[in-house]
């Protein structure tokens, strides 16, 4: 496995091959992005995995300068899931300059839910994924694929809509999550968590189960019952201390919620939920 820093190096690491296989992530790895590595090896010729801790999608108050940076440890387990590139660029590679040219994602999709609460971070997120593209895709001439993990369910449908709008000729994968044996969803934030938290933050996977099965238990009458059942579910965990900025039913489509026109199936829904335990910010969700 090669180990690369600047875009020079990896474009020209890349140049004998044709279809790249893209990981993108922030470092601090775990079995979810080891997952996406394996599940996207066998699809192209080379894989690929950037290590980029992106400044952009981190509001002031959140942890960008705590972040975990593991890069050792990270190349390790990249190298061992098969991967044979990791770009990790220290930051004046990437942003030389201040980044003025931003990409700017829909209100519709990138507003709502963890863009509410999270202003301006799918803005990061899209202007780092569209110039990682750039550098990770720009000598390939056969098929492109860059996979993202759902537990960031919003971020993929972002990019997603991202990569048809400009016609880019990437295709996004997503990769299922991967979750510890008391069901909690891998994150590389769960390493913030006390001995405490951990084994309460569960919790938030099994209130959404919870909601996940009010909502499919009222079927059509979901869109009147919907706020109701998610106060329910958000009270919850509020009384086990937890602070949720949201738990909520959404079309898996749009993200938006069912309105009384939508034949409510469990297959057109997803419950999504974020919440703080003492000072960590978890996200979790389910496809129905
Ligand atoms: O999901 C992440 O780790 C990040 O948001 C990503 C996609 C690597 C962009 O910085």
């Amino acid at each position: 496995m090669q180990l690369v820093h600047t875009v020079e190096d990896l474009r020209a690491a890349l140049r004998p091959f044709n279809s790249p296989v893209f990981v993108p992530t922030m470092g601090n790895l775990h079995d979810g992005h080891l997952a996406l590595v394996r599940t996207g090896k066998p699809l192209g010729d080379v894989t690929v995995s950037s290590i980029f801790v992106n400044r952009l999608q981190f509001a002031p108050h959140e942890d960008f300068d705590t972040y975990p940076r593991t890069l050792q440890a990270d190349c390790t387990r990249l190298e061992q899931a098969g991967c044979d590139i990791v770009f990790a660029p220290p930051e004046k590679e990437l942003y030389p300059e201040p980044q003025v040219y931003k990409v700017q994602p829909p209100s519709d999709l990138a507003d709502i839910l963890e863009g509410h609460f999270r202003p301006g971070f799918f803005i990061g997120v899209c202007t780092v994924v569209m110039k990682l593209f750039q550098c990770v895709f720009s000598e390939a001439k056969g098929p492109r694929y860059a996979l993202f993990g759902k537990k960031d369910y919003q971020q993929q449908m972002v990019i997603r809509r991202m990569v048809q709008q400009y016609a880019m000729p990437i295709q996004i994968i997503a990769g299922e999550t991967q979750r510890a044996a008391d069901g909690l969803a891998l994150s590389s934030r769960n390493g913030y968590l006390s001995e405490t938290e951990r084994a309460e933050a569960v919790q938030l996977s099994l209130a959404l189960r919870a909601l996940a099965r009010d909502a499919l238990a009222a079927a059509g009458a979901l869109p009147e019952k919907r706020e109701a059942l998610e106060a329910l579910a958000m009270r919850a965990l509020a009384v086990r201390g937890w602070q949720p900025d949201y738990l909520t039913v959404r079309r898996r489509h749009d993200l938006q919620p069912p309105s009384a026109q939508d034949a409510v199936t469990a297959q057109s829904l997803v419950v999504l939920g974020a919440a703080r335990l003492g000072s960590t910010r978890l996200i979790d969700n389910f496809e129905i």
